[in-house]
């Protein structure tokens, strides 16, 4: 019986998903006829694949290549839906990788703290790996001390997922894949079908667009948890990037990193970016570094600017929008020169940042802040959207 639910399941998801999973062809754009003055040299949005190798198991994994107009090029790759690498331009036009991670696809398989990932069922911590739902209880891995954190065990960051699309036309490139996350995954309820689309507009965005269902009540925080550094990924650490963030107030957490519940003022402390302050600044004042999450001000629902960083010495500033009600700054506490990543850099502490966009930590034990909870029959959708200049 169950397996015949999930089979219809399966089937439902498959019709309304899958007409135009192959690479189907971009929606038509109108040639744009430029006065001659504008006529810029420019090569043309596109989007390519190549084999990245095997997991253990032997499942094929593919590395996706976005470029834009402009030379920004994303790479990622459906092992885990992981950003693998993001070049955009300095000041004067050079391209660097300002996302750390790993050039071959053995790195993204061993331990690391994830790198690029998208990260599910639910990112962030849920306190004592515990939650109640319409009365039962839900158990799941207790992996960051007694707490759960970023799907548990094999989170959404460690699976491979289904190519869905791939194109690019005049105006962006993009990629996106699926994955269905069965039911009691990690101990959560519900089989739920997601994607994520990675979309590289003209206009130097990174779009990041999730979508999910579920055949059962459920709770769902979906984010990405690429660590920037705009100076060019392992060239040093992010203490002098200037960061504002467009919110008042944070939730505070415990030893255990779980929110208390408090909704607090960033008045008067080191908390406080709602002017532009270096990350490092105040960063001794908050122990081991920022590993919290800021409320924003626009309350979620509508796409809104959450944060704006600036790295003086590349003159790189990038803008984070989202429709999210909250996002983590995580200012890379936990890089200890450990790992080596791309090009042989050694990645140490505070060598990059993390603004990842989410509802808060801990949401399906706290009623008061906004639900996390999905029902069958509504559409989970999140979007967040990096966009690059320089001044
Ligand atoms: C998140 C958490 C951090 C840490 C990193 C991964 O940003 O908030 O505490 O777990 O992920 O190392």
């Amino acid at each position: 019986m169950k397996t015949r639910i999930w089979i219809n399941f399966v089937l439902v998801v498959m019709a309304v998903c899958m007409p135009g999973c192959k690479k189907k062809a971009p929606p038509p754009t109108e040639p744009e006829i430029k006065p001659e003055a504008e006529v810029k040299e420019t090569r043309p949005m596109s989007a390519n694949e190549e084999p990245f190798g095997q997991t253990a198991d032997g499942r094929e994994v593919t590395l996706y290549t976005l470029t834009n107009t402009n030379g920004l090029r994303a790479r990622i790759t459906n092992y885990g839906a992981i950003l693998v690498s993001l070049e955009v331009p300095d000041q004067d036009g050079k391209l660097a990788d300002i996302t750390l991670g790993f050039d071959a696809l053995d790195g993204y398989l061993k331990v690391h703290p994830y790198f690029g990932a998208t990260v599910g069922r639910y990112a962030n911590r849920i306190g004592k790996a515990r939650f109640v739902l319409d009365g039962v209880e839900y158990k799941l891995a207790a992996n960051d001390g007694e707490n759960h954190l970023h799907g548990g065990i094999k989170g959404f960051d460690k699976v491979v997922w289904r190519p869905e699309d791939l194109w690019a036309n005049d105006d962006e490139a993009l990629v996106k894949m699926s994955y269905i996350s069965e039911d009691d995954e990690e101990g959560y309820p519900g089989n739920l079908a997601c994607t994520v689309t990675y979309t590289l507009t003209k206009d130097d965005e990174l779009k990041i667009n999730y979508e999910a269902e579920t055949d059962k009540t459920t709770v769902v925080n979906l984010t990405n948890h690429s660590y920037f550094n705009l100076a060019g990924q392992g060239t040093g650490d992010i203490l002098g990037h200037e960061l504002t963030l467009n919110a008042d107030k944070y939730t505070p957490v415990d030893e255990g990193l779980i929110p208390t519940g408090e909704i607090r003022s960033v008045k008067d402390s080191p908390m406080d970016f709602t002017l532009p302050m270096s990350i490092g600044s105040r960063i001794k004042e908050v122990g081991n570094g920022y590993d919290h999450n800021y409320v924003l001000n626009s309350g979620g629902g509508t796409l809104a600017l959450a944060a704006k960083v600036y790295e003086p010495t590349s003159g790189r500033v990038m803008e984070i929008h989202t429709i999210e009600p909250g996002i983590q700054l995580y200012t890379g506490n936990f890089l200890d020169g450990t790992l080596t990543g791309k090009g042989g850099k050694v990645y140490k502490k505070h060598y990059a940042f993390c603004l990842e966009t989410q509802h808060f930590p801990d949401s399906p034990n706290k009623p008061d802040f906004p639900s996390v909870v999905l029902q069958p029959g509504q559409k989970y959708t999140s979007v967040t959207v990096h966009k690059f200049s320089t001044r």
